[in-house]
């Protein structure tokens, strides 16, 4: 990791995959991850660790099921927390771009998760 500052809309021009987080920095034992995003991710949950969601651009929604399920949306400049156990689905139609906050070495796609399309796949982050 750099001690430098690190700019996310240039870290974000490196690379146009979608929901493929980068990680652009370390908090402890917590990653700082962006990606673009749009469309639809999967439905997955998260046993052990809640989720940190900002967004930079754009609009994200995320359905929750707590239990009842429901939408919410999140304009730029946007923070949500996804609590753990809550299953969650994050999508975009105009598509945006997003910080994500969680513990280092958590699989974007979670513990349990609906079967994953072509354009998704799980991983843990990848380092600049
Ligand atoms: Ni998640």
């Amino acid at each position: 990791m750099t001690t430098e500052p690190i700019d996310l809309r240039a870290v974000l021009s490196t690379f146009d995959e979608l929901w493929s987080p980068r990680i652009a920095a370390r908090i402890n034992d917590y990653d700082v991850r962006v990606t673009h995003v749009k469309g639809s991710y999967i439905w997955h949950v998260h046993d052990t660790t809640d989720e940190f969601f900002l967004v930079l651009e754009g609009e994200l929604s995320i359905g929750l099921r707590d239990p009842h399920e429901r939408v919410v949306s999140l304009p730029a400049g946007s923070v949500f927390v996804v609590p753990k156990g809550i299953y969650h689905r994050p999508f975009s139609d105009g598509g945006a771009q997003i910080v994500v906050i969680e513990p280092a070495g958590i699989p974007t796609t979670g513990d349990s998760h609906d079967p994953l399309p072509d354009h998704i796949k799980t991983h843990t982050g990848i380092d600049l």
